[in-house]
């Protein structure tokens, strides 16, 4: 049994992985904006400064030096109330909680980290962003100025996923010679509360809607964290640094050279 902490606990991927973990037997941490279900053991807010370092230290609490893994699943999709809150929870909120709890997790048995990035980062190849730069040198005030100037919520949906996954990578690099490995889960389509939210977007709602993967259907929660449930087992021991694309055929059939 393991003590992991699992971020966006309270809907959608980040529920259902709790939901799997727990069954395998895992002692569950979640954090989410309020903590008002099962999992989610705290409350905090994952788009400030002070709101992730008040997370790691109640999670450090809490774990009492057994935790070994970490998940983040908390993020904001495109119908965020602003561009620059994507940026602070989809990036910020994660690379702060994973540099700040890192030393906790390598501390005990087959450390793991897995993010929830995006098919969608992708995206962000064909439209190259400033903001993605600016993220990936610590810089969220002016990564947050970017974003409103350009006010283009999915730019900074994309960007946030791409550069997430790319810090995901050199991360993985830098820590593998302690132990630690740290992968991403890039999901297509999934039915949950954001997804939901994006198709009845006005701005965004059919082009989400005709963006229908080779499989036929969108993913549910569950699909995802068995993926999570997978890289986070010692059967994934040699996996480091890989982004599995978890979207029924969605990137091979967008991207089919490149890998
Ligand atoms: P969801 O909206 O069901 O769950 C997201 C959770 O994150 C919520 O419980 C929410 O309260 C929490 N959260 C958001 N902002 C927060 C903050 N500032 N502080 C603390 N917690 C916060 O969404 P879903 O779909 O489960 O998304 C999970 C992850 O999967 C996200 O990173 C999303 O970008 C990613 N994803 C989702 C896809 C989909 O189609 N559903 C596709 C690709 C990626």
């Amino acid at each position: 049994m393991a003590v992991i902490a699992v971020t966006g606990s309270a809907s959608g991927i980040g529920a259902a992985v709790c939901q799997q973990l727990a069954e395998q037997g895992h002692q569950i941490i979640g954090i989410d904006r309020n903590a008002n279900d099962k999992f989610t053991r705290i409350a905090a807010d994952l788009a400030s400064p002070q709101g992730r370092s008040a997370a790691i230290e109640h999670v450090q609490t809490l774990a009492d030096g057994k935790l070994s893994a970490l998940v983040c699943c908390a993020g904001v999709g495109v119908t965020a109330p602003d561009a620059a809150l994507i940026t602070s929870v989809n990036y910020f909120g994660v690379t702060e909680l994973v540099d700040g709890l890192k030393a906790s997790i390598v501390s005990n048995g087959n450390p793991a980290v897995v993010i929830i990035g995006s098919v969608a980062a992708v995206a962000q190849l064909a439209t190259p962003h400033e903001m993605v730069e600016t993220m990936l040198a610590g810089d969220e005030a002016k990564t947050r100025e970017l974003a409103l100037q350009a006010n283009a919520p999915q730019h900074s949906y994309a960007a946030s996923k791409y550069a997430v996954t790319c810090w995901a990578r050199q991360q993985a690099a830098k820590q593998a010679a302690t132990g630690l490995r740290i992968n991403v889960i890039a999901p297509g389509a999934v039915e949950t509360p954001l997804h939901q939210a994006s198709k009845e977007d006005p701005r965004f709602g059919e082009a989400v809607k005709k963006f229908v993967a080779p499989i036929g259907r969108a993913g549910q929660p569950k699909e995802i964290a068995s993926a999570v449930a997978f890289l986070l087992s010692a059967q994934a021991s040699f996996i480091t640094g890989s982004v599995l694309f978890v979207d029924g055929g969605m990137d091979a059939m967008v991207r089919s050279r490149y890998f």
